[in-house]
């Protein structure tokens, strides 16, 4: 059998109920496997090992060979992979395949945009098929167990974090993050299949001032209505595992949190994977404060829920004890083991494992390409474009300035956690360029500043000295890939460095002046954007960054990004985002005061008295979904078919989309809507649902959203799952600041609405 592998279509809308799972098949394997298994064999299958650092090979070849390892992480090697399941295989007495895990997060040696880059895109279709590519290159070195998709909901651009996640919004986490799980995972039998790993159950992206690793306070129905609802859609997309967080949540951390682990998560959701720790965060109780002993954290974590140890040494130290002293059961011990071998029968391991792993065509190698240009491209978001700076008019350009540290740096373009991938597929901005203008346009490259970092301003001359002589100016700035990213947070997120001082002198020059920024996070763009004509947010795209922003710079395909986060204008508005509460003071922009003409003797209600700041109003830079296009869209007649809607049925919000501009381009229809009065206090907006479209210049479209009312329930006091009646606004537009809406309504019923968690 050729074990070539071909490409995977993506299964939109598909579900783990439309996978046949022969559940009956498999737990019949798991339970025969699990009763001839000796106490320390079950322990073993819970220990998952560093492959990478740590453990000279023969020591961890020794503990695999005596059954004491379940699953490794950190190689990528398929020599050492297919050793180390040969030696689990053959060499051990029952023969267990390992779990190969590995952080495959956007992309394996191929990079697509990091997944903040890939939210941008709102095309969920497309990060399937990214997120199946990435399975595909990955499979081919053995590895079957990959630890994304990232689902955090995160309102705090300082988090370095933020480009491993998918945003602010738990709508389109929900809708990308399950995704993901669908492209990773195919029919999860394939040779080209990952198991996934919803991460990081949960509230890591509230982590106070945006500090990896900190606390974070949550509400119980921020929680519920906020953090729990993608791994819920996770779930419901039947991811194989889930990864508990680092955090410290409300006095209980992730790793020992039984309420959210056996009650949310088993109990409520009925979820049946694997719940494995993050990196050695089950020793890491003790360090909270929680326990005072590795032992004490063994016996926390395991009897909360989590199945397996990443790293660290307190299972395989402390079970058999904790056991023989009646703190840990054994039907707990066989649960978690049962949840790991389930995973390996699902995953067919027992079969993949002994066989070679795949390998690429050149059809599917061009296809993984392909994918990752395209992505790229869809996350491109244009924030300013204010005299048609863009796109450049080449055949009217002679010399194009091409300047700044991330114009051409390969490595830096492919932005956070790439383990795996090959910088030798990158091609930058400059090289495509060169590519496709370097005959008939003089192109004058000048990185000017040696990285993002760099206060050296000795170049500014040469720098201005050639913009002065260029029909136009693109400046590459932004942050390199080891800004953002795990620990990597930042208090100060304006473009680091002097590259707001080069975009000053750059314009100087007299020259139109475009601003490509590519950064891990939000960033505060404030002193820079009076002195540019436009700006093209690229985030991290990848390998593919050069023909993705080069398209969009010249023309070829007309912006469609749309931002899946709300970019601040100063950093001390953070959190901003935009499904904030109403408050009982809300601002409006005439109501407000600006601290350079407040009179020193002003009378203390002399400011508007509400919700905003002084210094910097109550707007953001730019607000969640939006992005601008080179051509111009109008909404027009969005109405419900019916004004009243009985519970149980489906609002169905319909009118025109035009194209009135003069390309032909892509926009992503949003609609928001507001429970105008409700038992708790609601959102001012909520995104319930979007559409990306193609229009031709000129053409005219039908949009309909359909809406069922349980899209409208929401947890409310004490935490019950409810759908009110009553008034609900909407609006539906290119972003979350859409001003064209209605309202319809619920009608009451006597109907009982319940839902689990
Ligand atoms: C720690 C990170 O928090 C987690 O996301 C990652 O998957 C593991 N390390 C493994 O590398």
């Amino acid at each position: 059998m050729s074990n070539l592998c071909t490409y995977r279509e993506p299964r939109i809308n598909a579900s783990i109920k439309d996978l046949d799972l022969d559940s009956t098949r498999l737990n019949g394997k798991v339970e025969a496997l699990l009763s001839g298994m000796t106490r320390d064999e079950k322990i073993g299958q819970l220990v998952q090992l560093d492959a990478s650092w740590g453990y000279p090979p023969e020591y961890l070849g020794d503990r695999i060979r005596a059954g004491g390892v379940g699953s490794v992480l950190n190689t990528a090697d398929r020599a050492i992979v297919a050793e180390l399941q040969r030696i689990a295989m053959t060499e051990t007495r029952l023969g267990i395949p390992l779990l190969v895990g590995r952080d495959v997060i956007h992309g394996f040696e191929t990079v697509m945009p990091i997944p903040l880059g890939q939210a941008a895109s709102w095309n969920p279709a497309l990060i399937e098929e990214a997120a199946a590519a990435a399975a595909i290159e990955a499979s081919t070195t053995g590895i079957n167990w990959t630890f994304a998709p990232m689902i955090d909901v995160t309102r705090d651009p300082r988090w370095g974090r933020v480009a491993e996640s998918l945003g602010e919004d738990p709508f389109l986490t929900e809708q990308l993050g399950a995704a993901m799980v669908r492209g990773f995972q195919g029919d999860l039998v394939s040779p080209t299949a990952l198991g996934a790993c919803a991460k990081h159950f949960v509230g890591y992206g509230a982590a106070e001032s945006g500090r990896d690793y900190a606390t974070s306070i949550l509400s119980p129905l921020d929680m519920k209505n906020t953090h729990l609802r993608p791994f819920h859609a996770a779930a419901n997309a039947g991811v194989a595992s889930v990864m508990t967080s680092f955090s410290d949540i409300d006095g209980v951390p992730a790793t020992a949190n039984g309420e959210l682990l056996q009650g949310v998560l088993r109990d409520a959701w009925a979820f049946d994977g694997l719940v494995v720790s993050d990196w050695d965060s089950v020793r890491q109780l003790q360090v909270h404060g929680l326990t005072d002993s590795d032992r004490g954290s063994a016996r926390e974590a395991i009897n909360a829920g989590v199945d397996m140890e990443m790293t660290g040494d307190a299972y395989p130290n402390h079970l058999a004890s904790l056991i023989d002293n009646g703190e840990v059961s054994e039907t707990r011990l066989d649960d978690a083991v049962r949840n790991v071998l389930l995973m390996k029968f699902r995953l067919d391991l027992f079969q993949k494992a002994a066989g070679r792993p795949p390998e690429i065509d050149s059809l599917a190698a061009s296809r993984v390409e392909d994918v990752s240009r395209q992505l790229a491209e869809q996350s491109l978001v244009l924030l300013k474009n204010d005299t048609s700076a863009l796109p450049l008019a080449m055949h009217e350009i002679s010399s194009l300035a091409i300047i700044g540290p991330l114009a051409h740096a390969p490595y830096q373009q492919l932005g956070t956690w790439i383990f795996d991938g090959d910088v030798e597929r990158s091609v930058t901005p400059y090289d495509t360029f060169c590519q496709r203008f370097g005959d008939d346009v003089e192109l004058r490259y000048l990185r000017a500043l040696e990285n993002s970092r760099s206060r050296d301003a000795e170049q500014f001359d040469k720098a201005v000295e050639i913009a002065s002589a260029s029909d136009a100016v693109l400046v590459f700035v932004g942050e390199e890939s080891i800004l953002s990213g795990e620990a990597h947070s930042r208090a100060d997120i304006t473009l680091p460095g002097a590259q707001a001082e080069l975009i000053a002198a750059l314009r100087t020059a007299g020259k139109p002046v475009v601003a490509i920024v590519l950064a891990g996070r939000p960033l505060v763009l404030e002193n820079i954007l009076d002195h540019v004509d436009a700006v093209l947010y690229a985030w991290h795209p990848g390998s593919q960054a050069g023909p993705a922003i080069v398209d969009i710079l010249t023309g070829v395909t007309s912006p469609s990004g749309k931002l899946p986060i709300t970019f601040p204008k100063m950093v001390g508005q953070v959190p901003i985002y935009y499904n904030q509460k109403n408050t009982g003071k809300p601002p409006t922009d005439d109501s407000i005061a600006h601290i350079d003409d407040l009179d020193t003797r002003a009378p203390q209600t002399s400011v508007g008295m509400s919700a905003y700041h002084l210094d910097a109003g109550f707007r953001p830079a730019f607000p969640f979904g939006f992005g601008l296009s080179y051509s111009e869209f109008t909404y027009e007649g969005f109405a419900p078919l019916s004004p009243d809607i009985a519970m149980g049925d489906t609002v169905k919000i319909q009118g025109r989309l035009s194209n009135t501009g003069s390309v032909d381009a892509w926009e992503v229809a949003q609609l928001y809507v507001r429970d105008v009065a409700a038992s708790v206090t609601r959102p001012v907006r909520e995104l319930k649902a979007f559409k990306r479209v193609l229009l031709a210049a000129g053409e005219t479209c039908d949009v309909v959203f359909e809406l069922p009312t349980d899209a409208l329930g929401f947890y409310g006091r004490g935490g019950a799952w409810v759908i009110e009646p009553g008034l609900f606004h909407f609006w539906v537009g290119g972003s979350s600041d859409a001003e064209h809406g209605g309202q319809f309504c619920v009608l009451p019923t006597t109907k009982t609405v319940s839902r689990d968690q």
